[in-house]
């Protein structure tokens, strides 16, 4: 995983953004994450790269190992912060511990308007 933290580039990443999901769609998302929100541990079916454009993402990443999972390191994603997860090995949980609203982009490497979700697998299993 890389992690730059240039708010100059998430801002022309925005832009490019909104004129290529004007055009075509597929492959872009947008993430809204209320305060206390977090997903279920899970990875990516493809690359994707994530810019935060509002408010803080904190994501918790994780190591398989045999039955069960562990810690294996957090990113801050601050406001302007851009993110890139790279399977396999992308297993992470993402919550918003923050007390207002973070909004993420999201471009992924599959074109998702089929499928509705980059997600290949949820793991529900312990955490030691
Ligand atoms: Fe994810």
């Amino acid at each position: 995983m890389i992690t730059i933290t240039r708010p100059a580039l998430l801002a022309e990443l925005v832009e490019r953004l909104d004129a290529a999901a004007a055009s075509a769609g597929d492959g872009l998302a947008a993430a809204v994450w209320r305060p206390g929100q977090r997903t279920p541990i899970h990875d990516h079916i493809a690359w994707c790269v994530v810019g935060v454009h509002r408010g803080v993402e904190h994501e918790i990443r994780y190591r398989l190992v045999d039955d069960h999972l562990v810690e294996d390191g957090h990113t801050v994603g601050a406001h302007g912060s851009v993110t890139v997860l790279t399977p396999p090995g992308d297993i992470h949980a993402v919550v918003n511990d923050s007390d207002v609203v973070a909004v993420s982009l999201h471009v992924y490497g599959a074109d998702l308007r089929e499928r509705r979700t980059s997600v290949r697998r949820c793991y529900r299993m312990p955490v030691r």
